[in-house]
């Protein structure tokens, strides 16, 4: 998918605004923007426009935007509108399972996950891989700030440690190319955050840890899947991926947030994300 880099610079406050933010919020921001991008296209049956990626602003300028926004950017899918007020959330069954969170909440993440993990299954992947693909950036609808981290905790009860393992370290991952694997660093990045830029320490101390881990191709294959699947007007649907659900989730008997499990006050908040407090 390319970029309309005017629409991407307006939707955070500008070019200048894009300068002042630091290169993981970029990345999120540039990732959000996609999947934006995709549903729009989705759901107008359209391909999205096209226009070139050039350059970004420096980070010194964008700082002093910060304080110009009403929202921070990491604020999650479910509570912000890109644009007018929010609308009203249809209810959710009393004991909800992961298929009614796709169907119900999972509004700005759904398709990209869905295209995500079709592609996992075309290429004879794992079902343990296109279950992190599927659910890889889905708790970006609580909150994006470290949203691999976020999406592993809520999954982890229910999911393999293998699947949380993907889930999680597939953000750490992105910024690393692995042609062995098939995962060429995005030319995208490259153009966006500069020849020369680094990781911050905390992504790089993190993916040294998972380079030299057992299960270093569960992550890394969930970022191969990751590239590909912003296509505007692929759709794939959740019926293909229920066997896998029903052999590789746990749902609770109670439904998600009611089992007192410790992520259930997550599932709560996207379920209802309307409660003042
Ligand atoms: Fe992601
Ligand atoms: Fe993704």
């Amino acid at each position: 998918m390319e970029i309309d880099r005017r629409a991407f610079f307006a939707g955070l406050g500008g070019a200048v605004a894009v300068a002042a933010m630091t290169p993981e919020q970029k990345a999120d921001a540039l990732e959000e923007h996609m999947m934006r991008k995709l549903d729009q296209a989705a759901a107008q049956g359209q391909p999205s426009a096209n226009g070139a990626v050039e350059t970004f602003p420096t980070m010194a300028q964008v700082e002093a935007q910060i304080e110009t926004r009403r929202n921070r950017q990491g604020v999650g899918n479910l509570f912000l509108s890109p644009t007018g007020n929010v609308k009203r959330l249809p209810p959710m069954p009393a004991k909800p399972t992961l298929l009614d969170f796709f169907n119900l909440r999972f509004n700005a993440t759904s398709n990209h996950v869905r295209q995500s993990a079709n592609r996992a299954m075309q290429t004879g992947m794992s079902e343990e891989i296109i279950l992190a693909c599927l659910l890889h950036d889905t708790a970006q609808e609580l909150i994006k700030v470290d949203h691999g981290w976020w999406a592993a905790q809520l999954y982890e009860p229910y999911v393999s440690e293998k699947v949380a393992f993907a889930i999680r370290y597939h953000q750490a991952l992105r910024f690393y190319e692995d042609a062995a694997n098939g995962y060429k660093y995005p030319d995208l990045y490259r153009r966006i955050f500069g020849e020369d830029y680094k990781p911050e320490p905390y992504i790089e101390a993190t993916y040294n840890m998972v380079r030299q881990h057992k299960w270093y191709i569960e992550p890394r294959l969930v970022t191969v899947n990751d590239l590909y699947a912003f296509e505007p007007g692929v759709n794939p649907q959740m019926e293909q991926f229920v066997d896998i659900i029903g052999r590789h989730f746990k749902q609770p008997k109670e439904g998600l947030g009611f089992d007192n499990s410790p992520v259930a006050h997550m599932w709560r908040s996207i379920a209802m994300p309307d409660h003042p407090l």
